[in-house]
């Protein structure tokens, strides 16, 4: 994972920019168009997830995650001057890049962050919520709930408010693969519909969504198909926008939580 070499690069960086005075700077980031979101991530990959997590998520007792609040620094120029001058006394160096580079490394670094400071619902309500409506029997949090669907710290630590009220609201808008499921009906006309999980010629295995597993002769089926919609049910029109917000602002908080 973490080769030898990379260390001593760091470290080496962090020796010559340690001496460096702070470098001039505007006050505002223009570097903030998705183009420089991105290549600021291209930066952040090599430079920053060995220590800090792809998603910023950082690791307990080592780094703080990114992703929740900074304690360092406020301001995007606080960012900016915290690249290059490092922590001292800390493991966090500074680092040599261009004005350019700096920023749209600020502007990554925001975009963890900003997407989950914009949730304004209620945390508390979202995880009653979060359980009264099912959500738990898809999508486990720790130890408790359901496997179908995915674990939505994940997704919440590099999603926006508006991404994720989509993925609720309109979950076959954009469907993984992975999610595709298979519905037979049986010669008894018995519909069995849930995810692939082993298949040959002649069988089928499959669990349905409320997390039986069935085998199936499927010599013997009446028919068969991949189905493509997404597993998960529409909460269009079954949570209010004061409910969405409350479910979103939960969200964030698990992603924002360190373990
Ligand atoms: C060698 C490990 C290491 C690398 C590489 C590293 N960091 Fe850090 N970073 C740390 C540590 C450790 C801290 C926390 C220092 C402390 O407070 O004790 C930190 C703190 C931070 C903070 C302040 C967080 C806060 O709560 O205020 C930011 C922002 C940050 N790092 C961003 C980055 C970025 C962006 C990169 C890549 C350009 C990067 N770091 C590379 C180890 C690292
Ligand atoms: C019947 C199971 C089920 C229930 C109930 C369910 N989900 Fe899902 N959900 C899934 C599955 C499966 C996926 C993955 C679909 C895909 O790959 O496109 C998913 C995807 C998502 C995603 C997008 C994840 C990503 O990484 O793209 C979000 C966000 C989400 N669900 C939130 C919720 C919330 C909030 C609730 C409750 C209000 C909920 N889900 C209820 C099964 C469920």
């Amino acid at each position: 994972m973490y080769s030898g070499k990379h260390w001593i690069l760091l470290a080496g960086l962090a020796i010559a920019v340690g001496v460096l005075p702070a470098q001039e700077r505007s006050e505002m980031n223009s570097f903030t168009s998705p183009a420089d979101v991105a290549a600021g991530g291209r930066l952040y990959r090599p430079l920053c997830s060995n220590c800090h997590g792809q998603q910023g998520q950082g690791w307990p007792g080592f780094t703080p995650n990114l992703a929740g609040k900074l304690h360092h620094v406020s301001t995007d120029g606080d960012i900016y001057d915290l690249l290059h001058t490092g922590i001292p006394g800390t493991d966090m160096p500074g680092f040599n890049l261009s004005e350019r580079e700096t920023w749209q490394v600020v502007a990554f670094v925001r975009a963890f962050a900003n997407d989950l400071g914009q949730a304004t619902g209620d945390a508390d309500a979202g995880a009653e919520l979060y359980r009264d409506r099912g959500c738990i029997n898809c999508h486990r949090v720790g130890d408790e709930g359901g496997r179908l669907g995915p674990d939505l710290r994940a997704t919440a630590a590099v999603s926006s408010p508006d991404a994720l009220r989509q993925a609720i609201t309109d979950p076959n808008r954009s469907v993984h693969p992975r999610s595709f499921r298979a519905r037979a009906v049986t010669e008894q006309g018995q519909v069995v519909e849930g995810v692939r999980l082993n298949e040959d010629s002649f069988s089928l295995q499959v669990l349905t969504t409320d997390g039986q597993l069935v085998s199936l002769d499927k010599t013997k089926l009446r028919s068969f198909a991949v189905v493509s919609d997404s597993p998960m049910p529409s909460y269009q029109g079954r949570l209010s926008d004061k409910e969405l917000d409350d479910v979103i602002a939960y969200l964030a908080r698990l992603a924002a939580r360190e373990q």
